[in-house]
C-alpha cells in the first residue's frame, strides 16, 4: 500500500522550516512588546467548547469540525480555532482574579477544519493569534487591531486593507436581527435549506452563506450600521478615531459579519489586495466578543482578539515576493581519511558542539573530495581537514571555505582556537 498524506494538510520539510521558526520568532516578538503573553491550549476540547461558543448554526460547528467520541464515550473536537479555547482556560483558571489585568494572551499552533481544501485552505492550518480579556476601552481594540497590521507591515507586506464594522451591542444586534428576519423572510424559499434553518435562529449567518451569496436579496439586505444604538455608535466612532492616530488606513464595511457567532462591537478583517494572489484574500479576523467568558460560566469580562494564518500569510509573502533571510549556515564541517582520523573527529565534534558551534562531519564513507562538497552543500564556512598526515603530526587543517585560505592548528587546541576564529570573524 502506497501511504498517502491526507488532503488538506501539508509537511513542512526542511527547506520551508527554517521561514516557519522565522514568522514564529517574530510573532512571539511582537507580541512580547505589545505586552502578550503565551498560552498553549489543547489541541482537543470537548465539542461543546465550540458549540457554545462558535455557535451551532455556524459552517464551523454543523460542517467542519473533526469531532470523534473517545474510548470513554466523550464528545471531543480538534480545535477548529482559539478563542474559545483561550476563553475556556481563562475561566477555568479564573485568571479574570489575577492581578495583572487586562489579560493579554498569544498562541501560535494547529487548527482543523473540514473545508473544501484549495490554495490557502487547509484543514490543518497553524493560527497565531491574540486575546484581551477584560478591558472594554475601546483603546484596545485599536492596539489588537494595530498588532495585526504592524505584524504584517514588520513582515513587509505593503498591499494590506484593513476592512471594519461594528456588530453593536447585544440590543443592536438584536434590533438588526429583527430587521434581517423581515427582509429575507417572503423570499426565505429561494435560499438554500441551511438558510431557511437559520432564519430564525440566527439570520446574521445568511449573510455568510457560500451557497446564497448572489442572491439578489444579499445585496439589499440591511445593514448593521442602521441600527447601533448610540451607546455601540459611540464605541465604534472611538475606535476608528484611535485606528486615525495611529495612522492604520481602513475600510469601514457594513456587511462584515465573520463566520462566527460570538462577535459584538468592533469586527475586522485584513485582506491582501496583491493581485494574483488568488480568490482567498482574507489574511487575519477578528473582533470583539462580550459576553463569552460569561457562557463558560465565568464574570461578565469582555474580550477582543484576533487570528491569522502562517500558511496565508507565506502566500502573501510570496505574491509581493518577499524573501524573509533564513539561511542556515554550519561552522564546522570535519573532513577526513583513515579510521583513525574518523575516530577522532567524534571527540572533535563533540567538543565543538559544547562550545556552542554548529559542527558536522561525513557519516557516508565518502572520499576526502566528495566530502568537501557535502561541505559546501551544507554551507559551511569552515572544512577541518584530517588526513593521514594530520594525523601523524597530530594537527587539523583549517579551510576556509570561500577563500580556500589553510592554517594547521595543532590538536590539543583546536576546538578552542576555532571558536577565537568564528567568533572573531576571521
Ligand atoms: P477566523 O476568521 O475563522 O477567525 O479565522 C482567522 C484566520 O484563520 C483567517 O483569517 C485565516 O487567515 C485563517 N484560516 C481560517 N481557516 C483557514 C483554513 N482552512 N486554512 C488556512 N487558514 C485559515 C477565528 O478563528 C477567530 N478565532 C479569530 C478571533 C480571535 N476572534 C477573536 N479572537
Amino acid at each position: 500500500m502506497k501511504v498517502q498524506i491526507p488532503r488538506g494538510v501539508q509537511d513542512i520539510l526542511p527547506e520551508q522550516a527554517g521561514l516557519w521558526r522565522a514568522i514564529e520568532s517574530k510573532a512571539a516578538d511582537i507580541c512580547e512588546r505589545y505586552g502578550y503573553e503565551e498560552i498553549r491550549t489543547p489541541i482537543f476540547e470537548y465539542a461543546e467548547v465550540f458549540s457554545r461558543s462558535v455557535g451551532d448554526t455556524t459552517d464551523i460547528v454543523q460542517k467542519e469540525m473533526y469531532t470523534f467520541q473517545d474510548k470513554g464515550g466523550r464528545l471531543l473536537s480538534l480545535r477548529p480555532e482559539g478563542t474559545a479555547p483561550v476563553v475556556r482556560a481563562y475561566v477555568e483558571n479564573k485568571r479574570f482574579g489575577h492581578p495583572v489585568q487586562p489579560a493579554k494572551f498569544y498562541y501560535i499552533g494547529p487548527m482543523f477544519r473540514y473545508e473544501r481544501p484549495q490554495a490557502g485552505r487547509y484543514r490543518q492550518f497553524v493560527q497565531f493569534g491574540v486575546e484581551a480579556l477584560g478591558s472594554d476601552d475601546p483603546a484596545i481594540d485599536a492596539e489588537v487591531i494595530s498588532l495585526a497590521y504592524r505584524f504584517y507591515v514588520e513582515m513587509g507586506l505593503k498591499n494590506l486593507q484593513l476592512s471594519i464594522n461594528s456588530l453593536g451591542d447585544k440590543e443592536s444586534r438584536k434590533a438588526y436581527k429583527e430587521a434581517l428576519i423581515a427582509h429575507f423572510k417572503p423570499r426565505i424559499g429561494e435560499f438554500c435549506e441551511d438558510c431557511q434553518n437559520r432564519l430564525e435562529k440566527n439570520p446574521l449567518r445568511i449573510l455568510d452563506c457560500k451557497v446564497d451569496r448572489d442572491h439578489p436579496l444579499m445585496k439589499e439586505s440591511p445593514v448593521i450600521l442602521d441600527y447601533l444604538n448610540g451607546e455601540s455608535k459611540e464605541f465604534f466612532d472611538k475606535v476608528l478615531r484611535y485606528l486615525d492616530q495611529l495612522q492604520i488606513p481602513y475600510t469601514i464595511d457594513p456587511h462584515l459579519v465573520r463566520g462566527l457567532d460570538y462577535y459584538h462591537h468592533t469586527t475586522f478583517e485584513i485582506m491582501s489586495t496583491k493581485e494574483g494572489f488568488g480568490a482567498i484574500t482574507s489574511l487575519c479576523g477578528g473582533g470583539r466578543y462580550n459576553g463569552l467568558v460569561e457562557e463558560f460560566g465565568g464574570p461578565s469580562v469582555p474580550g477582543i482578539g484576533f487570528a491569522l494564518s502562517i500558511e496565508r500569510l507565506i502566500a502573501s509573502l510570496e505574491a509581493e515576493g518577499i524573501r524573509i533571510p533564513t539561511e542556515k549556515q554550519t561552522d564546522v564541517f570535519i573532513v577526513t581519511q583513515g579510521e583513525a582520523a574518523k575516530d577522532y573527529s567524534v571527540l572533535l565534534l563533540q567538543q565543538l558542539r559544547s562550545l556552542g558551534l554548529k559542527a558536522d562531519r561525513d557519516y557516508m564513507d565518502r572520499k576526502m573530495k566528495a566530502q568537501l562538497k557535502a561541505a559546501d552543500r551544507l554551507n559551511s564556512k569552515y572544512a577541518a581537514i584530517i588526513g593521514d598526515s594530520e594525523m601523524e603530526r597530530q594537527v587539523v587543517l583549517l579551510r576556509k571555505m570561500d577563500t580556500g585560505e589553510q592554517r594547521e592548528i595543532p590538536m590539543s587546541r583546536f576546538a578552542e582556537e576555532f571558536q577565537r576564529v568564528v567568533g572573531g570573524g576571521a
